[in-house]
């Protein structure tokens, strides 16, 4: 079983990319076969680029290596490194509806936030497709905002196999039902856009400033407390095994500690969980060349796939000719 998915290198990593997302990419290696790349063609479709977008795809492929992405065991590249996906993506667009991409939501999304249509963000789907499809995956493992964009790649593919025949590999999406939405600082979804995170890799001070901001109710210190529906709660049981959940119900309940106490613990049990992630982090900073040639081998091991693919495509459309 293949599975596949992308990342745009977009910013600093946050605890709700990590549970949402990162982990299950980690988890998914002993599981099957793992294809992870960092999306740099999708990042410019939101205005990223320059020096900015190549110091941030170096930083997103370094944050995921120290986070358990391991390259003996999955394919892991740079997008751009496989050129052969800009080819594919040309040929399915002439297998997609424009109504297919103008009922995307990410498009409308986006266009109804005000921000200015260009092409690149209303084709997005069509590079998504042509990511998935070159390499024939079986699975992608989805966030529910990205469910679309998957059956968009499936859509595009039964129309490209009902000309050309079985060529291209349909696949499915697959959503973690327990990976619940993490809340942010302010109690809604965490997201970059909304400015509420809780990076995975700042420093520590930073970290405790920002998990202090994290907005609870309000009751006195002697009271029992909520946990249910309380963000601090809520971020720190995604580090904590049952029991730890447990005990720190009977802290809340018990009354005569703030949630300024229970801010603290979090600080430590989530400064404690990412520990051995930030010293893989500081050995690849200080060996980016290493990074580089691990991005240079996965490429390497994503074209031997991709290209077989592409030829399949290019005899089958008379493009090689
Ligand atoms: P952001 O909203 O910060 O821009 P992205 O859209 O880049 O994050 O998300 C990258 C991945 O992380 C996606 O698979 C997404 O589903 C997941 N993800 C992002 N935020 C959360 C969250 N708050 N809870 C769970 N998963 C999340
Ligand atoms: N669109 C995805 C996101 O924003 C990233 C992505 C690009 C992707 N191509 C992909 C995910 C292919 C899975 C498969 O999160």
């Amino acid at each position: 079983m293949r599975i596949l998915t992308g990342i745009q290198p977009s910013g600093d990593l946050h605890i709700g990319n990590y549970f949402g997302s990162i982990k299950q990419m980690v988890d998914a290696q002993s599981k099957g076969e793992t294809f992870a790349f960092i999306a740099n063609y999708h990042a410019m479709s939101s205005g990223n680029g320059g020096e900015k977008l190549a110091k941030l795809t170096m930083q997103t492929a370094t944050d995921f290596l120290s986070l358990g992405i391991d390259p003996q065991k999955s394919t892991f590249w740079v997008q751009s490194d496989v050129k052969e996906v800009l080819e594919l993506y040309w040929v399915l667009s002439a297998f997609t509806p424009m109504g297919l991409l103008e009922r995307a939501h990410s498009y409308k999304d986006k266009t109804a936030k005000g921000i200015s249509a260009n092409h690149s963000l209303f084709s997005y789907p069509v590079l998504m497709a042509a990511d998935i499809l070159l390499y024939s995956p079986d699975i992608i493992p989805v966030g529910k905002d990205q469910i679309q964009h998957v059956e968009i790649a499936r859509d595009i593919a039964v129309k490209f196999n009902n000309e050309y025949g079985d060529i291209l590999t349909i696949p499915e999406f697959q959503i973690q039902e327990e990976v619940q939405t993490v809340p942010g600082t302010d109690g809604q979804k965490m997201s970059k856009s909304y400015g509420n995170c809780v990076n995975i890799f700042g420093e520590e001070k930073k970290q405790l400033k920002t998990i202090k901001k994290i907005v609870t109710e309000q009751v006195a210190l002697e009271e029992p407390k909520e946990y249910e529906g309380c963000n601090v709660y809520n971020m720190a049981k995604l580090f904590l095994n049952e029991a730890e959940c447990i005990a720190l119900q009977e802290r809340y309940k018990a009354g005569g500690e703030g949630h300024g106490h229970f801010k603290l613990y979090l600080a430590d049990v989530m400064w404690e969980y990412f520990r051995p992630y930030r010293e893989q982090r500081e050995y690849y900073l200080a060996h980016q060349d290493e990074v580089r040639d691990i991005l240079d081998a996965g490429a390497q091991k994503a074209r031997e796939v991709a290209l077989p693919m592409i030829e399949k495509i290019r005899t089958a459309t008379g493009i090689r000719y």
